[in-house]
This record gives C-alpha cells, structure tokens and sequence, in this order.
C-alpha cells in the first residue's frame, strides 16, 4: 500500500475557556491518498475546521493549543514544524480555501498584485512568467478578462468571483493537498455547482488531494471518495462514499441523512438533527451521541464506545477498504446487552 499523502493521529486540539477544557478536536485520525477527495462532514460546533486549521497549525492562540497527537504530511510530522517552517509550507504543498475573513483577500491590494505575492513567497519570482502564470490561473477558474482583473481590486468582484480568485490563489504553486473549509458557502446554487465542478476538474488536471469540510451530504455524494462523520470531536464513523450512502451505520450518520437542511444567518447551510450538540467542555462521559440517540440503551452512558473496524457491505468498491464506526451497536459483546425491542426513546434538547 503506497504511504497516504496526509495522516492524522490521534489530533486533539483543545481550548482552555472560563468554563473548562473545551475538547474541540479529541482523538481524531484519519488519512488522504494522494488524489483522494475526503469529505469531512458534521453538525456545527463538531471540530471541522478546528481539525483544518490544526493541520495547518493555524489554531487561534493562546486559547487554543494541540493537546496532542501527529499530523503526517509526506510522512513528516508537520507538527514539529516551526512557524516559519510551516509558512512555507501553507500556500505551496497544502493550498487552502476558506470562508474566514482571517485568509480571505486583502482589500487593499489588487488581485494581480495578491496572487503574484502567493507565487513569490514560494520563491517563484515575480517576472514576466509569475504574470503569464497569474493569468493563467485566473483563465483555468473561468474568470472573463483575466488581465483586467489583474488590476482591480476585491471590492470591485462578485462574491462568486472573489470565491474563484481565492481558488486560484490556493492553487498557485500546485499543491499537493487542498484544504477546503465550506468553499461554495454563501454562495448561490448555480456558482456553487460550478466551483465544486472547477474543484473537480482541476483535482483531476493536477491529481491534488482534497479535505472538503461541508454541511452539505449533495456534495459529498458528487465529489468525495470517502468521508469522516464527526460528531462532539470525534470521527463516529468512516467509510468510502459508496458505503455510507449505501448503509450508513452510526445513529448519528442516520440522523444526518434523515435530516433538513436550513440556513444560518450567515447563508451556512446546517444540518438540524433533534436536540443540541453538546458544549465542548462537558462532552457527555461515555457515548457523545448518547443523550440524543433513537437507539441508546444503558451501556451508551455508561462505557465509552470506541472506534472499530466494520467489513465493508460493498462488493465493488474502490476505494479504501477500511470502514469504522464507534458505536455499540457494532460492539460484539456490549451489543448483546442491548434490550431485544429498540428502544422508543424520545429526545428532548
Ligand atoms: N476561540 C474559541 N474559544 C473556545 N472554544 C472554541 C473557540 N473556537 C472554537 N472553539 C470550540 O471548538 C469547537 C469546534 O469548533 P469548529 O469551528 O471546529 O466547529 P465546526 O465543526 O467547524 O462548526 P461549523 O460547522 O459551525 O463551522 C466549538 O464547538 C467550540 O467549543
Ligand atoms: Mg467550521
């Protein structure tokens, strides 16, 4: 088996709040191969993106800190990395898009001046070729007028625009992993579609690896190889997405697809399952799922389930064999001790 591109373990990002310990990432592993799309997907509040930024180890300080864990990029632990080991790094083999306004554009530059400076901190120049290139780039993510574009500044573009100038900037020295945290959010469905297209397309054109954090399962289904289910800082489940959609195992993983989606009053999509995810600090002790369960029985509250291989239902799956759940259900002994009838339990926030 070739070494995966990216391979997180065991990550736990934490945050020390007037409350507690605020668990946001806890124990969370998972691998990319490269030209892997892996879809990371959960309520908000779960740890998506505080598992994107550890990676890049953007994690806001001095509240939050790695509490633990490896994150192996090409197998070095990008965790040993200094800041300045790291910078150089970000931007060249990992791209990255995001929604914050932390890596968004800087309105007091323009686009061209932006997006040669993404190639020149890589030590790319900026002669006539870091231009040709930037022109290039804006031409591949359907920009019209691509020299005039150069010129002008954030405010002047539609959000749809600013979205594929920031797409093209993540893939201005050709990354190896894109890191995408809710890309298409706030936009509307028609640019959406053509940016997850774009984002396909030019996987496929560079053979780049991609974390794609979404609320959002239709895209998950149209783009994603596998995907992490988290929940409460945790992966609860993991299978190729052929398998999930197929049988999704995890309660939770059930609760998602059985449920609406609405909208933020930032335009975020969010999945609304009954009652609420817990606070970070006080994670219930055993299953985190448990207080909101359909199926819960005594042992969800009283032993921690833990994370453990399933035999793939799939005969002709591609992807990564591994599949894994951690739920009792699954457990060959605490499963026994569930009662015979399931349980009609009805969940209360
Ligand atoms: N600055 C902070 N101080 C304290 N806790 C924080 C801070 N930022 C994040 N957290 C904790 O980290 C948890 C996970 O946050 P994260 O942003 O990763 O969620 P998410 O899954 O990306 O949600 P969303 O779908 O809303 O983007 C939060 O529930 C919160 O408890
Ligand atoms: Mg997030």
């Amino acid at each position: 088996m070739t070494e995966p591109l990216l391979r997180v373990e065991d990550l736990r990002t934490y945050f020390d709040t007037p409350a507690g310990t605020a668990r946001a990432v806890d124990g969370v592993s998972f691998s990319i191969a490269p030209g892997e799309t892996l879809a990371l997907v959960g309520e908000s509040g779960c740890g998506k993106s505080m598992t994107a930024l550890s990676i890049l180890q953007l994690v806001p300080e001095p509240a939050g800190y790695i509490a633990g864990g490896h994150v192996y990029f090409q197998g070095v632990d990008l965790l040993d990395y200094t800041w300045e080991e790291m910078r150089r790094v970000r931007g060249a083999d990992i791209g990255m898009i995001f929604q914050e306004p932390m890596t968004s554009l800087n309105p007091v530059f323009t686009i061209g001046w932006q997006l040669m400076e993404a190639m020149a901190v890589h030590g790319k120049g900026r002669g006539p070729d870091t231009r040709r290139r930037a022109v290039e780039l804006l031409t591949r993510v359907g920009l019209p007028e691509p020299e005039r574009l150069l010129r002008q500044y954030p405010h002047e573009l539609s959000g749809g625009m600013r979205q594929r100038v920031m797409i093209a900037m993540a893939l201005a020295n050709n990354p190896k992993l894109l890191i995408a945290d809710e890309p298409t959010t706030a936009l509307d469905v028609t640019v959406q579609k053509q940016i997850l297209e774009l984002i396909r397309e030019l996987q496929q054109d560079f053979g780049m690896a991609v974390l794609l954090i979404t609320h959002d399962l239709g895209i998950v289904a149209e783009v994603s190889d596998t995907v992490a289910v988290m929940y409460a800082g945790q992966i609860v489940e993991y299978a190729t997405t052929r398998d999930l959609f197929r049988a999704p195992a995890h309660p939770y993983t059930r609760a998602l697809f059985a449920s609406r989606p609405s909208r933020d009053q930032r335009g975020r999509d969010l999945i609304t399952i009954e009652g609420i995810v817990p606070q970070a600090t006080a994670w219930p002790p055993a299953c985190r799922f448990a207080p909101r369960c359909p199926e819960r029985w005594p042992a969800c509250e009283n032993v921690a389930p833990v994370y453990q291989k399933l035999a793939s239902p799939g005969e002709d799956q591609t992807g990564p064999a591994e599949r894994g759940v951690r739920c009792h259900l699954y457990h060959p002994e605490l499963a026994r001790t569930r009662p015979e009838q399931p349980a009609t339990l009805e969940v209360h926030p």
